[in-house]
C-alpha cells in the first residue's frame, strides 16, 4: 500500500507515519528527516537546504523530487511506503504521479490531517526527539514512559529541531497554506483524498487511519 500523509507542520504526520509503518510493514519516507540528515552530514544538498529550512521556507522542488525518486526505487519500498511531508507543491505532486507511473506503482490513499493553528503551535513548541534513534515525543502529549529515557532505544539524549521556534512556525504555516493546501483539491479531484480529525489524541488518530486503510484494502 502506498500512502501520502498531508497536513500542516505539527499535525502529527511523522508520529502517525512511524506508527503505521511499524504496524503495516511499510517504509516511512519523510523528506524533512532526509533533509535534516543531509544537513547534519554536510552533503551538497544539506548545504543548499540548511538556511532555507531554518527560515521555514520550502526547499526547491527539484531537490526533493530527486531525493524521493531515488528512494522510491530502492527494494525496501516494494512492499509499500508512507510519504510524510512529500509532495508539498503542485509540481511535486505532478512529478510524483510521473515517477509512480514510470515504475508501475499506484497511490492508494492520501490522508489529510485537520488540526487548528493554535494546536499546531503548541505541538511544535513542545516537540522533542531521541537524539539517537529519532523517536518523537512531546513535553505535554507524549512523554517517554520512563522520564528521560527513550522508549524505543533506551538512549538518554534528546534534541529539539532548529526550526521549531515561534517565528519559523509562522513562516512554515504560511508556506503550507500557500503551496501545500492546494494539494487537498488536487487529490480530492483524483478520488484519493480522505480527511481525519487530527485534533484527537494520538492513539485515536492511529485508529482512525487504521480504519481508513481497512476500507481501502477491502
Ligand atoms: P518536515 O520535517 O516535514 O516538517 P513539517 O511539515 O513542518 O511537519 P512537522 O515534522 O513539523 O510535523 P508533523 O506533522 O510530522 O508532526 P509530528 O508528528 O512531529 O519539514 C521540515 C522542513 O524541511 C520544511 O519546512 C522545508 O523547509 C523542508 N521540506 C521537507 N519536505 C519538503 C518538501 N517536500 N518540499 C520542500 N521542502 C521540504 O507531531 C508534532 C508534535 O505533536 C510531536 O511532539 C508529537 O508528539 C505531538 N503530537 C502528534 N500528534 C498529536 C496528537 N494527536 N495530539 C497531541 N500531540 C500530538
Ligand atoms: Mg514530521
Amino acid at each position: 500500500m502506498n500512502l501520502i500523509l498531508l497536513g500542516p507542520p505539527g499535525a502529527g504526520k511523522g508520529t502517525q507515519a512511524a506508527a503505521i509503518a511499524a504496524s503495516r510493514g511499510l517504509v516511512q519516507l519523510s523528506t524533512g528527516d532526509m533533509l535534516r540528515a543531509a544537513v547534519k552530514a554536510g552533503t551538497e544538498v544539506g548545504k543548499q537546504a540548511k538556511a532555507i529550512m531554518e527560515r521555514g521556507d520550502l526547499v526547491p522542488d527539484e531537490i526533493v523530487i530527486r531525493i524521493i525518486d531515488e528512494r522510491i526505487g530502492q527494494p525496501d519500498c516494494e512492499n509499500g511506503f508512507i510519504l510524510d511531508g512529500f509532495p508539498r507543491t503542485l509540481p511535486q505532486a505532478a512529478a510524483l504521479d510521473k515517477l509512480l507511473a514510470d515504475r508501475n506503482k499506484q497511490l492508494d490513499l492520501v490522508i489529510e490531517f485537520k488540526v487548528d493553528d493554535a494546536a499546531l503551535v503548541e505541538r511544535i513548541s513542545g516537540r522533542f526527539a531521541c537524539a539517537k534513534c529519532g523517536a518523537g515525543y512531546h513535553d505535554k502529549f507524549k512523554q517517554p514512559k520512563t522520564p528521560g529515557v527513550c522508549d524505543a532505544c533506551g538512549s538518554t539524549e534528546f534534541s529539539r529541531r532548529a526550526d521549531d521556534n515561534a517565528e519559523t512556525v509562522k513562516n512554515r504555516l504560511m508556506a503550507y497554506y500557500k503551496e501545500t493546501a492546494p494539494l487537498i483539491g488536487y487529490y480530492f479531484a483524483k478520488g484519493k483524498l480522505k480527511s481525519i480529525d487530527g485534533m484527537a489524541p494520538i492513539d485515536q488518530v492511529t485508529h482512525a487511519i487504521e480504519r481508513l486503510l481497512a476500507e481501502v484494502a477491502a
